[in-house]
């Protein structure tokens, strides 16, 4: 059987492709399967991740086909809202690269990415109430930390689908690339990340994640932490040397 991730490694990153085109990249029970064995592999051995979709979508939902069979208990599963949480979690950043249809499920999947850019062709929204569900897998509270409340209120109350230029308007993707410049831009991005410190980049993501009431503790700990590592010492003598060597 086909695998409906594709996933590819490299030292700094690994690029994770919905591999579903067929079916727009829904994602089945096999995808979030999938997801959870590389969220193990990244919580094992943290790198960025960048989430892609295969033949010109990121992903048209949770399978319809195999949601239309759910009953109460598979909802208490949380299945996708699991997997999202865990990817969400990851220690190093998750960027989302987003082409054509983001809906239901797949929009969810790049709400919980740290970072998400997308080309002019994105189509993105969550039409499940039309469906006779409600958003259940990250929509409800990570869409309004990402766009505001109101406007978050209008996506998931009317299930509007947004344009590329509207998504970006709202700061819901920051950045739209052609479609064939996108894995690049994905890239461009792991690239920058990469020539950081690793362990100041995953602080720094654990901060922006923590709840309100932990700020400014959590960063006096965290900060802490960084102020004893070797690396911090290293990059800043790296910079006063070079500046002195002027
Ligand atoms: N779950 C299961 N199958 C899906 C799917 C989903 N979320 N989205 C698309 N597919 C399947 C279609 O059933 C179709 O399968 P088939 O060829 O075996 O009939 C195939 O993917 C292609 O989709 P199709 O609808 O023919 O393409 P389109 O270009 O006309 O429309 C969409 C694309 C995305 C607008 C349309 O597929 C759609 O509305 N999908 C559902 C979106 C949705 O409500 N998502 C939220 C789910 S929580």
């Amino acid at each position: 059987m086909n695998e409906t991730l594709r996933i590819e490694r490299r030292t700094d990153r690994v690029t994770a492709v919905l591999d579903r085109p067929e079916k727009r990249n829904a994602i089945d029970q096999r995808t979030i399967d999938a997801l959870h064995g590389l969220c193990a592999e990244l919580e094992a051995e943290p790198r960025t991740l960048i989430l892609t979709g295969a033949g010109g979508d990121f992903a048209a939902g949770a399978d319809i086909a195999q949601l239309r069979a759910r009953r109460a208990d598979d909802a208490h599963r949380a299945i996708n809202a699991s997997a999202f949480i865990r990817i969400a979690e990851l220690p190093m950043p998750v960027i989302a690269a987003l082409d054509g249809y983001a809906l239901g499920g797949g929009a969810e999947l790049a709400y919980a990415a740290d970072i998400r850019i997308a080309t002019p062709a994105l189509r993105i929204g969550n039409p499940e109430t039309s469906l006779g569900i409600m958003a259940a897998a990250g929509a409800t509270w990570r869409l309004p930390e990402i766009v505001g409340a109101g406007r978050a209120a209008e996506l998931l109350l009317t299930g509007r689908i947004l344009r590329a230029e509207e998504a970006r308007d709202w700061g819901l993707v920051s950045a739209l690339h052609p479609a064939e410049h996108l894995l690049d831009a994905a890239h461009a991005l792991a690239d920058r990340i990469a020539g950081n410190d690793p362990l100041a980049t995953r602080h720094t993501k654990l901060a922006l994640r923590a709840p309100r009431s932990e700020h400014p503790d959590i960063e006096k700990t965290l900060q802490a932490e960084l102020f004893e590592n070797p690396e911090k010492e290293r990059r800043m003598t790296a910079f006063l040397e070079r500046k002195e060597a002027r």
